[in-house]
C-alpha cells in the first residue's frame, strides 16, 4: 500500500435552517410525498435564503475546519472550491471566499466537476500538497442549487437542496491520509445533465429566459443508469489502487442523489448498507457538497473515527465520476 502524501484534517458543514418537505412540493407541483420518497428516498431538503449565498455557506463550513485545526485564514496556502452553482461566473467562487475569509496568503481556484466536485477537489489539493506547493489547503464544496433549478419542473425540482461542507488537506503526519483516488469523465454525454444558458456561447437573452435554459435539465432515467455503472467502476478502481478489498472499508460515503443509486452502488462494491452513510432523506441532492456534508456528519456523530478506512464515490454532470479511499 502506498504511503499517503496528504491527510484530511477537520471537517465542517453548513445547512440552511429552512427545511422544505415533500408535501410542500405537492402544493406547487403535480407530485406527491409518496412518489418522491419511493423513487428517490428524499423526505426533505434545505433551501437557502437570498442572504445565504454560496460563499456565506462555504465560509461557515470553512471556519469550523480552521477552528478545529487551530488556524486562522492567514495560515491557508490555498483554497480549492468545488461548486456547480457559484454566486457569479467571474471571478471564481474560491476568490470570493478568499476575500470574505481574509485569507491573504492563499491561492484560490474552483473545480468544476458538478456532483463529483468534492472528490475532484480533494484530489487536486492532494496534488498541490504532494508537489510541495502548499501545506494547508482548504477544500470547500458548496451549492446553492435551488437558485439554478427549475421550480416548475417536477422531474428535477424535487431532487435538489443547498448546503456546504469543508475540510483541510495537509501533508501526512503518520500513516493516516489519502490511500488512493480515481477521477474519470465522459463529456460526450454532457447534454443528459446540463445548463444550456448563461455561458459565453449562450449569453443572456429573452429566448433563454423563456425556455428555462438557465436551469438544470436532466434526462433522469439515463443519468440514473450511468450513475450506477460509474459509481460501481469508481469503487472498484479506488479499492484496487489502494490494494484493498470491500472488507477493509469501514464506511462508504457515496454521493447522495438517490437512495436506489446508493443501494445499487453499495451492493456492487460489496459493502453492506450498515456501513454506508446516508443522509439523502434529509438533504436531497446537494451536488458537490453532498459527500462533504455527509463526511462532517459522520465525524460529528462518531460514525467515522480515527483509524477507520473510508471510501468516497461520486458521479455527476460532465459526466464525471470519482472515488477516494482515506485512512481517517
Ligand atoms: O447528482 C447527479 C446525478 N443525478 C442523479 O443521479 C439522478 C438520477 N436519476 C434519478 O434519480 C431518477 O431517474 C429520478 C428520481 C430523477 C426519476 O426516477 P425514475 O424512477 O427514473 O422515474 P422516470 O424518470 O422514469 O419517470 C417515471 C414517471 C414519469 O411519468 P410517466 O412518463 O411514466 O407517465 C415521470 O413523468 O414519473 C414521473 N415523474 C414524477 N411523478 C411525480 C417524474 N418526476 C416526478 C415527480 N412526481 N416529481
Amino acid at each position: 500500500m502506498k504511503r499517503p502524501f496528504a491527510e484530511l484534517s477537520g471537517t465542517g458543514s453548513y445547512a440552511p435552517p429552512r427545511v422544505m418537505t415533500n408535501d410542500e412540493f405537492s402544493k406547487i407541483l403535480d407530485t406527491s410525498d409518496q412518489w418522491i420518497r419511493e423513487r428517490t428516498g428524499i423526505r426533505e431538503r434545505r433551501i437557502s435564503t437570498k442572504e445565504e449565498t454560496n460563499a456565506c455557506m462555504g465560509k461557515a463550513a470553512a471556519l469550523q475546519v480552521l477552528e478545529q485545526n487551530g488556524l486562522t485564514p492567514l495560515d491557508l496556502d490555498a483554497i480549492v472550491y468545488a461548486t456547480a452553482s457559484p454566486d457569479r461566473l467571474l471571478p471564481s467562487q474560491a476568490c470570493d471566499l478568499q476575500a470574505i475569509l481574509g485569507a491573504k496568503n492563499a491561492a484560490a481556484l474552483d473545480v468544476g466537476a458538478a456532483c463529483s466536485g468534492f472528490v475532484y477537489a480533494l484530489s487536486v489539493a492532494e496534488g498541490i500538497v504532494a508537489a510541495q506547493q502548499a501545506e494547508r489547503v482548504l477544500v470547500v464544496a458548496a451549492e446553492k442549487l435551488t437558485s439554478i433549478m427549475d421550480w416548475s419542473d417536477r422531474t428535477t425540482a424535487v431532487l435538489f437542496g443547498d448546503g456546504a461542507g469543508a475540510t483541510l488537506v495537509r501533508p501526512c503526519t503518520g500513516t493516516r491520509g489519502i490511500l488512493s483516488s480515481y477521477l474519470k469523465s465522459d463529456g460526450t454525454l454532457a447534454e443528459l445533465l446540463y445548463r444550456r444558458g448563461g455561458g459565453a456561447s449562450h449569453p443572456p437573452s429573452e429566448e433563454l429566459l423563456k425556455d428555462h435554459s438557465y436551469y438544470i435539465k436532466m434526462a433522469g432515467r439515463e443519468v440514473f443508469k450511468a450513475a450506477v455503472l460509474s459509481m460501481a467502476d469508481a469503487c472498484d478502481q479506488a479499492l484496487r489502487r489502494a490494494g484493498l478489498t470491500a472488507d477493509d472499508i469501514d464506511l462508504l460515503i457515496p454521493h447522495q442523489a438517490n437512495i436506489r443509486i446508493i443501494e445499487a452502488t453499495a451492493k456492487h462494491a460489496g459493502v453492506p448498507m450498515e456501513k454506508v452513510y446516508v443522509n439523502v432523506d434529509r438533504f436531497g441532492n446537494t451536488s458537490a457538497a453532498s459527500i462533504a456534508i455527509a463526511l462532517d456528519e459522520a465525524v460529528k456523530t462518531g460514525r467515522l473515527t480515527a483509524g477507520m478506512t473510508v471510501m468516497f464515490c461520486a458521479f455527476g454532470a460532465g459526466f464525471t465520476w470519482a472515488s477516494m479511499v482515506v485512512r481517517w
